[in-house]
């Protein structure tokens, strides 16, 4: 057989030890060629792939990024020729090239944007398999995406980094974690690193309530107060902050600026100094954290049986623990949010975290 595998949306760690360990088990133990697509979806379009053998792909699985490059504003059924302003479907480019190139199976590795164009492609006949990776962890039809242990891992050093100037100047630090709609990150760096406030798009704050908090806080001799704050985070009854708008990408809406402006407010209405620092990208770059590689490496060679099995329509996934798939219609169906009842929004409210 003649596999494609493509890299899609944005970066994040373990994309690499996937294309590894799906490479060298598909080449060992199946005798199969695969090719890697260039930039995601616009590789497919524009026809530029390479050929992964064991060479290409040798001590990868420690490297961030992707080898095959990404891109999150090329989709092939809304697909925008340079200088236009109107998008064009060019899915049949993509069927036609496919057909050319006789491909017998097309791995997207990405998240639900990737999953939905790939689950696209799928109805019009293309033999898709997908792998779930985003850092946000929102992704349908599986407990885990790759990328979001080493993002976790990333923003918790920092919050820890963050809290020692809190309490040398007694401030207030806002810490903002990416997560789009969902606030996992938020959720896990904030438990792990001893936040005091864990802002979530799940969970509406109210400003009252935070200031009763800092306030409870001061009276208690605290002279610092810690809040992790999900870009998607917002006020009840108000929108959420939007950075910037992405021509082009499957979900345009960049979000940031919640830590700022919540900032600005605390200091203004409480006269305690208040400081805001947004981690952005920075969760999703350098080297994957060993659970990621792990997972990764169990995506890429997991995902070879679903192509051997002709699970096409399907995507590898982790379900209580063990390596299994999901159809991409329950992927990419709706976007897994953390839940009000979960039980670590629980335990954070039992060790006094408050959620606004
Ligand atoms: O989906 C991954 C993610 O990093 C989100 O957490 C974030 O909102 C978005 O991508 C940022 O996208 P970009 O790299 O286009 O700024």
């Amino acid at each position: 057989l003649k596999i494609g595998i493509l890299t899609s949306g944005g970066d994040c760690a373990g994309m690499n030890a996937v294309i590894r360990a799906f490479t060298l088990r598909a080449i060992h133990e199946f005798g199969w060629r695969v090719v890697g697509f260039l930039d995601g979806f616009a590789g497919l379009i524009d026809k530029q792939f390479i050929t992964l053998d064991e060479k290409q792909v040798f001590k990868i699985a420690s490297q961030g990024g992707t080898i095959l490059g990404t891109s999150n504003n090329v989709d092939p059924f809304e697909y925008y020729l340079p200088n236009s302003t109107s998008p064009i479907d060019v899915s049949d480019r993509v069927l036609a090239y496919i057909k050319e190139l006789h491909i017998d199976a097309l791995v997207t590795i990405g998240g639900d944007g990737t999953q939905h164009m790939a689950y696209r492609l799928f109805k019009l006949g293309v033999p898709v398999i997908g792998i779930p990776k985003t850092i946000d962890n929102d992704l349908g039809g599986t407990d885990q995406t790759f990328g979001f242990d080493t993002a976790v891992s990333i923003a918790t050093e920092a919050i820890d980094r963050i809290q020692t100037t809190a309490e040398s100047h007694h401030r207030i630090m806002l810490v903002e974690v990416m997560g789009r709609y969902a606030g996992w990150i938020a959720l896990y760096s904030g438990l792990a690193s001893g936040a005091d406030i864990i802002l979530i798009p799940e969970i509406p704050f109210s400003l009252e309530r935070i200031k009763d908090q800092i306030d409870a806080r001061v009276r208690d001799g605290h002279k610092y107060t810690l809040i992790v704050v999900s870009e998607g985070a917002r006020e009840e009854g108000k929108d959420y902050s939007i950075m910037k708008m992405v021509k082009n990408s499957h979900d345009p809406i960049r979000l940031g600026g919640a830590a700022a402006q919540l900032g600005q407010r605390l200091e203004e209405e409480t006269g305690i100094e208040a400081r805001a620092t947004v981690l952005g990208h920075l969760l999703r770059g350098g080297v994957p954290v060993s659970s990621d590689r792990i997972l990764s490496t169990r995506y890429g060679a997991g995902a070879v049986d679903l192509v051997a099995d002709k699970k096409f329509g399907h995507m590898v996934a982790l379900r209580q623990g063990k390596i299994a798939s999901a159809t991409l219609e329950e992927a990419t169906m709706a976007l897994r949010l953390v839940t009000p009842d979960h039980e670590l929004v629980a335990r954070a409210k039992q060790v006094g975290i408050i959620f606004g």
